[in-house]
């Protein structure tokens, strides 16, 4: 557990801040003394979840921003500083997806997704960096990735190729930007059942939650505190030395597809008497 008030007197962006895995990274951030902006496309939305954390004694400002238009994230960084008066961390974590198989994929799909997520991040990431440099500034940066940037997985090949792209760019603006001071780390969850993942990838069913909780080492799925408790780590002062970095917390779920495959299997006949 990060110490209350390591964040005081610093703001943090957080886009797709609304809903799931960005809401509870803007509740952390805030709880350890952020003052957040959420950023995402639905104003009512966004609106309820700065109503919910103000509720809770956060600061949070919602700015309705589509991070595919680079005039709407320069407006964002703008309204931050009109606000707060500073910056101090971006989280990159709108994203979309859906499953589809490739073969009928439309192109239109396919580029929404990375638009959003590989656009969207580079955008993000560009208008906040030109703040920093321009201010002589410390800034950071925390990517939302996913372990299949580096497996692949099928039926998401929009998503995937998109965080692939995010994490190349992680480390890409890590070693140009780390002379800067802007650190830039990326988070690679592994399966968090949040309202829009779970209908648009299919784990909203409790079988299909027990049959993959039945694949990971730690025998269940991940919650979207944990996921914003390495995201804080990553953009604190513990992790000052830290850039151009992957926090994969997938309950070891990457391991069981090691040598030995069926892990399960494995295990239960180690385990026989
Ligand atoms: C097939 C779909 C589709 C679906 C959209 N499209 N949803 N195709 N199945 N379910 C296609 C549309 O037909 C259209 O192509 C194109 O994508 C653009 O769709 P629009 O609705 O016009 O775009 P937009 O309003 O911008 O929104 C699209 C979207 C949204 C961003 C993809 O539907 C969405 O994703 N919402 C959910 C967000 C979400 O799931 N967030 C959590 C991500 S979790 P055509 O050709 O018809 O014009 C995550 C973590 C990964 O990413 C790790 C998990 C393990």
């Amino acid at each position: 557990m990060l110490p209350q008030g390591c964040f005081e007197h610093h703001v943090a962006i957080v886009t797709g801040g609304g809903t799931g895995i960005g809401k509870a990274i803007a509740r952390t951030l805030g709880r350890l003394g952020a003052s957040v902006v959420l950023a995402s496309r639905k104003k009512e939305v966004l609106d309820a979840a700065a109503r919910d954390l103000s509720a809770q004694g956060i600061h949070a400002l919602a700015v309705p921003t589509d991070v595919r238009e680079p005039d709407q994230v320069d407006a964002l960084v703008a309204a931050t500083l009109a606000a707060f008066g500073r910056l101090d961390v971006l989280v990159n974590n709108a994203a979309g997806n859906f499953t589809s198989p490739s073969e009928s994929l439309t192109p239109n799909g396919f580029r929404t997704v990375v638009d959003i997520v590989l656009n969207g991040s580079f955008l993000c990431s560009r208008a906040a960096a030109k703040h920093w440099i321009g201010r002589d500034a410390p800034g950071n940066i925390v990517n939302l990735i996913a372990t299949y940037a580096w497996t692949g997985a099928p039926g998401v090949a929009h998503s995937a190729a998109a965080k692939a792209g995010v994490w190349n760019l992680t480390q890409t603006l890590a070693s140009e930007w780390g002379r800067k001071k802007i650190r830039v780390n990326a988070v690679a969850p592994g399966i968090v059942v949040t309202e829009n993942a779970a209908k648009n990838l299919g784990f909203d069913d409790p079988k299909v939650q027990a049959a993959l909780s039945a694949t990971i080492p730690l025998g269940r799925l991940l919650s979207s505190d944990e996921v914003a408790d390495a995201v804080a780590y990553l953009a604190s002062p513990f992790a000052s030395y830290v850039t151009g970095a992957c926090l994969t917390i997938d309950g070891g779920l990457g391991l069981s597809r090691g040598l030995l495959g069926q892990a399960e299997e494995v295990m239960r006949r180690m385990e026989k008497p």
